[in-house]
């Protein structure tokens, strides 16, 4: 079989493209560090005829990019979600999709975690708090947080993120698990104890904690808008690690400064990179730059299992994460 050549949009972690290496494929890799413009992306694809693309959930895979690179079959993305690719587009075009689940599970389930733990426990506040020098001494009643154990947290979206921040909090917290999802699971409700609620209002009436874990569609868009929060409790936390535009920023931002519900812990932003202009101001917020899923071990994992697609779809095969 004649060598591929490859485009990758953006330098990724070697052992993936090490792999691709090893199959004697040919890689062009974006000089650039940062993300590509919809002009540059066209630009570089244009440049050679290559057979396949490995790209970022950064990059916007549209009609007019499968126009620039005619030639390429396979797009691999690396990332678990897929909402910056038209995979519609690209089944009639007969254009393979493939995404890398699994290997984040842990590590976003983690990060979520560490955001719940965060915002209950008022951490960046307090950290900033002595930074700032404005310690002098234990005071009873000082940067008053909230206990876990025996508070409900819900889960919105039970996929495999979303169960395994419900295993932690019960297993390591003591905590209630509440989820929606489309359907009941049975097996989650008996590994965590999980009470179902079929519809996303009863689930934020009832939850203290509500993490999301739902991908971006049409339909999720703003599923946490200005009603929404306002069925929350007061007291409640929002958990953001899904993608931005689930929730409306405004509505959210809003709900923040006004006490609607008591604090956020987000990392994903409406209009990444941009965040709402004034929740950076707010203390009750915690916010990270799209990073649940950055550890050196996933971040690795993710670059070999695009590459694995990519090899399985060159050897005749069906890639094993194909959308
Ligand atoms: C994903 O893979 O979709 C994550 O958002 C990347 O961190």
């Amino acid at each position: 079989m004649s060598s591929k050549l490859i485009y990758v949009t953006r330098k990724i972690p070697e052992s993936g493209l090490n792999l691709l290496r090893e199959k004697k494929y040919e890689l062009d890799i974006s000089e650039k560090d940062g993300v590509l413009t919809k002009d540059e992306l066209i630009r570089d694809l244009k440049r050679k005829p290559y057979d396949g693309v490995l790209c970022l959930l950064t990059d916007n895979i549209t009609s007019e990019i499968y126009d620039a690179v005619g030639t390429a079959k396979i797009f691999a993305n690396y990332a678990v979600g897929f909402n910056n690719i038209d995979v519609t587009e690209a089944k009639k075009r007969g254009i393979v999709i493939t995404n890398t689940p699994g290997v984040l599970t842990d590590t976003v389930a983690e990060h979520t975690f560490a955001l719940i733990i965060a915002i209950a426990t008022r951490l960046a506040e307090a950290d900033r708090f002595v930074r700032e020098g404005k310690y002098d001494g234990w005071a009873p009643e000082l940067l008053l947080g909230n206990d876990l154990k025996g508070k409900v947290l819900g889960i919105l979206g039970a996929g495999r993120i979303g169960s395994r921040v419900a295993y932690h909090a019960k297993r390591g917290f003591d905590m209630s698990i509440a989820y929606y999802d489309i359907a009941p699971n049975a097996e989650f409700e008996k590994e965590c104890g999980a009470k179902y609620y079929s519809s996303p209002d009863e689930l934020l009436a009832v939850s203290d904690f509500v993490s999301v874990h739902v991908p971006l569609l049409d339909s999720t868009k703003h599923l946490i808008n200005k009603e929404r929060l306002s069925q929350m409790k007061r007291t409640a936390y929002l958990v953001n690690t899904s993608r931005g535009p689930v929730i409306d920023e405004k509505a959210l931002f809003e709900a923040l400064r006004d006490g609607v519900i008591r604090g956020a812990a987000l990392d994903v932003f409406e209009n990444e990179p941009k965040v709402y202009p004034g929740l950076e101001k707010l203390d009750n917020v915690i916010l990270t730059p799209h990073i649940a899923s950055a550890t050196i071990e996933t971040r690795s994992k993710m670059s070999e299992i695009a590459a694995l697609n990519l090899i399985a779809y060159f050897d005749g095969k069906t890639p094993p994460n194909q959308v």
